[in-house]
């Protein structure tokens, strides 16, 4: 064989992504988003070396964040030829990418069909804080935009289908499905025969309904049916049959797959563009144990739409709408992060997402939560240190949020059902069953968690000027207070919210949480008009807060630092807590404490950031996220610089971690994959804010 035929074999066994290179813009994340809006509705592209492909749409499977694949489709026709442009369907050749990027609440991907049409994919997981009805409803959208790249016409049809694999954790799972118009909107529904409600496998959700709708139009066939026999139908026919497979089988007994199709005719310089859009109904959402005992909580969707039908028709005719909002809500936190530094936006605007991708809105209208589950590391719901970390972003977006996220807790509390007097740990050990520990045998962080309550009471207090809110709870509020004094100057042995590193005694940051906790009770007993315990708790604070600087810190060190716990001179960690002193403009620290730790940092930073403390060479990205936004612009500068830099080289391809290692960038531990907690990010923006007492 001569070199040039080898070369030629070669380069066609390569996979077919690597033979364009695209752009990556602010970066290429380890897992690009594409419908994430709720802990069940999470679809990714998988980038990272570790798994991924390096960030391209066609040519593997988009997958659910926990890994599992999510069948997810897209096939192109132009000029009698067939090509894939998502996904990984056996037999087509795939296009070639040009160029990804995202912002808070989209990603869009630029792809070649051989030079000769152009597609723009954009997938919009709508977020708007402001806009419960809108919020509530778990759908993401996919609009894809097709035009004549090398100025003449072609002749193109478009098809796109999901699998069976979106209804059920379980592959052997029987499920069903049918077909439906209604209006101008077409929608395959499928859905798991047997419903498992409230279930989980593998952290999918087994029950409610699954929706692949469009928009009927010009052109327009639907199939159901075997995977290849659908997407070869397409491919040699340019056509779908308008036929329903009634075979109801398993999801893994001859995939049955999903499909639309449109004949786009002849398409020129004018673009023309589909809609379609993913999403999931489920009439209750939550089993909630507050003062009655345990009840279902509906969808917050439901309020607001008779049945589902109406909503799967609400939502794919309301694409303007809801792109318009997004796109104001993705300017607003791109201008407000760039005035920071272009790598802080590259880090914000891949959170939020991820943040909100945590949380579900239930309830009726008289009665409202935000319900967040502790994705990947455990599964539990409500868990207080894991919305302490991630709060900044509901706090920036419509502080009402943290109100929704709280609530339950304190009911639940003070209806008796927790018998501990501190904060419990976490409303439930699986979402989404919020049923509580009556038992009180939650997983223990009673320092961690009261500290985290009051701060967060007295932040959402701050942003909203609620003040029936604090003095509703005032008396637990002043419970876990009772705790934090007697606790909080000698911690004893426990785990704080990084209970991965196990238990410690006297540890700095723990202290401090509590210490500031007891702090911003001084400052809601003086709202609320409790002024003898306003001006005691306060002392107790600044007193505490004294003995603290001499207790946590090691002044003889050069340069001189906050200790990872008492007695330890050798040892040292991320100072975080002290965002609680600066978001609640509670001046308890000393400024001579922030320049402290500012000067450390600088010397102990490896590659991709500073490690959590001494034991290990792993980090947080939130908890250095929350440094960076109280310590010197240097540093602020160094951490959100090495995080950017992290997001584009980590081998990490799922969800963004939060728990990485500073040295090779890849998982250490965990792995923590999509944790609500990146919502952290937004400290800084929170600090922006100014709120004080
Ligand atoms: C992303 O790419 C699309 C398609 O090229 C473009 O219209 C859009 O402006 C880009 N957005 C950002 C934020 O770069
Ligand atoms: C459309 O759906 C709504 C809500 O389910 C229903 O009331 C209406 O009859 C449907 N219309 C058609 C034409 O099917
Ligand atoms: C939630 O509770 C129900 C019983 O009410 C149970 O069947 C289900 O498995 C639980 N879900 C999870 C995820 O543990
Ligand atoms: C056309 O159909 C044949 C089977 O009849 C199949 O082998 C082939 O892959 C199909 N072509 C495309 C592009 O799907
Ligand atoms: C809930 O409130 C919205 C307006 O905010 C209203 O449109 C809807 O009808 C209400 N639903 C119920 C069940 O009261
Ligand atoms: C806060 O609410 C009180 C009433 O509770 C009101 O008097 C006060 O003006 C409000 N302050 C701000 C800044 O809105
Ligand atoms: C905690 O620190 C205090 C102050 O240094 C010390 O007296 C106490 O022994 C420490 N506790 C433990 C269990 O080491
Ligand atoms: C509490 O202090 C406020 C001023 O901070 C004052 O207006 C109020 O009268 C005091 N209330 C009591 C019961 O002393
Ligand atoms: C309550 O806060 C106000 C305003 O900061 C302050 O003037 C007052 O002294 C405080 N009262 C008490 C009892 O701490
Ligand atoms: C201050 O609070 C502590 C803890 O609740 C209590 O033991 C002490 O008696 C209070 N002091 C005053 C002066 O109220
Ligand atoms: C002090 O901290 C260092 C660094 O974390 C650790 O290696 C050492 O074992 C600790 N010493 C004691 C006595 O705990
Ligand atoms: C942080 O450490 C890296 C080496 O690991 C170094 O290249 C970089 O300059 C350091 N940054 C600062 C601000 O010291």
């Amino acid at each position: 064989m001569t070199p040039i035929v080898i070369l030629s074999l070669l380069l066609s066994l390569l996979p077919s992504s690597i033979r364009a290179a695209s752009t990556f813009s602010p970066a290429r994340p380890p897992a690009q988003p594409l419908a994430v809006k709720s802990p069940y509705l999470s679809a990714w592209q998988e980038a990272g070396s570790d798994g991924g492909n390096g960030g391209y749409l066609a040519g593997q499977w988009p997958t659910f964040w926990a890994g599992a694949t999510l069948g997810w489709t897209g096939l192109i026709n132009v000029d009698g030829s067939s090509y894939c442009w998502m996904g990984a369907p056996l037999h087509f050749n795939t296009v070639d990418q040009v160029s990804y990027n995202y912002t808070s609440s989209s990603s869009t991907y630029v792809l070649s069909v051989d030079g000769k049409v152009q597609i723009t994919a954009t997938f919009t997981s709508p977020i708007t804080p402001d806009d419960f009805k809108r919020q509530s409803l778990i759908f993401s959208y996919l609009n894809v935009d097709v035009v004549s790249l090398d100025g003449s016409e072609h002749d193109v049809q478009l098809y796109s289908d999901i699998s069976a694999e979106w209804v059920s954790g379980d592959r052997g799972q029987v499920a069903q499905w049918e077909y439906g118009t209604n209006d101008s909107v077409a929608y395959h529904k499928v859905y798991r025969q047997n419903q498992g409600n409230f279930q989980e496998v593998n952290d999918q959700t087994e029950y409610g309904n699954w929706w692949y709708s469009t928009t009927t139009d010009k052109g327009y066939t639907y199939q159901s049916g075997i995977d290849v026999d659908v997407r070869a139908q397409f491919g040699n026919h340019s056509t779908l049959t308008n036929a329903a497979d009634t075979n109801y089988r398993a999801i893994n007994s001859d995939w049955p797959v999903f499909a639309h199709s449109f004949d786009l005719g002849s398409v020129g310089t004018t673009s023309t563009s589909r809609l379609f859009t993913v999403g999931l109904t489920q009439q209750d959402a939550i089993q909630f144990l507050g003062a009655d005992g345990v009840v279902p909580l509906p969808s917050l969707w439901t309020q607001y739409f008779p049945d589902e039908v109406s909503a799967v028709v609400f939502v794919q005719g309301d694409y303007a709408t809801a792109s318009s909002l997004t796109a104001k809500l993705d300017a607003k936190v791109q201008s407000d992060a760039a005035a920071v530094s272009d790598d802080y936006a590259t880090l914000a605007t891949l959170s939020l997402r991820q943040a909100f991708g945590g949380v579900q809105l239930v309830g009726t209208n008289d009665t409202q939560y935000l319900f967040l589950k502790e994705i990947s590391s455990d599964g539990n719901i409500q868990t207080v240190d894991v919305i302490f970390p991630a709060h900044p972003a509901y706090v920036y977006t419509n502080p009402l949020l943290m109100k929704l996220l709280l609530e339950p807790l304190f009911v639940n509390q003070e209806a008796g059902q927790y018998p501990n007097s501190w904060s419990m740990h976490d409303l439930g050990s699986h979402y989404p069953n919020a049923t509580g520990h009556t038992d009180g045998k939650d997983e223990q962080m009673p320092l961690e968690e009261c500290g985290d309550m009051l701060i967060m009471a007295l932040e959402y207090y701050l942003a909203a000027n609620d003040t029936d809110f604090l003095t509703k709870h005032y008396k637990l509020l002043d419970q876990w207070t009772q705790f934090l004094i007697q606790e909080a100057l000698y911690p004893s042995n426990q785990i704080s919210t990084d209970d991965f590193a196990g238990p410690l005694v006297n540890q700095t940051n723990l202290a401090l949480k509590g210490m500031i906790g007891i702090k911003a009770m001084s400052v809601i007993a003086n709202v609320t008009g409790n002024n003898a315990s306003a001006s005691n708790y306060s002392s107790i604070a600044t007193d505490y807060i004294t003995q603290w600087q001499t207790l946590g810190f090691n002044t003889q060190a050069s340069p001189a630092h906050a200790k990872l716990n008492y007695n330890n001179d050798s040892s040292w960690g991320l100072l975080y807590n002290l965002y609680g002193d600066k978001a609640l403009g509670l001046d308890l620290v000393p400024q001579s404490v922030y320049d402290t730790q500012s000067t450390f940092y600088l010397t102990v930073n490896d590659t991709y950031g500073v490690p959590l403390d001494t034991r290990h060479s792993y980090t947080k990205g939130d908890w250095e996220s929350w440094v960076a936004a109280v310590c010197s612009d240097e540093v602020s500068e160094m951490l959100f610089s090495e995080l950017a830099k992290w997001i584009n080289v980590t081998p990490t391809n799922r969800p963004l971690t939060d728990w990485y290692d500073t040295v090779s960038g890849d998982y250490n531990g965990g792995p923590f994959i999509n944790r609500p907690v990146m919502g952290g990010v937004f400290a800084k923006l929170v600090l922006d804010m100014g709120l004080h007492p």
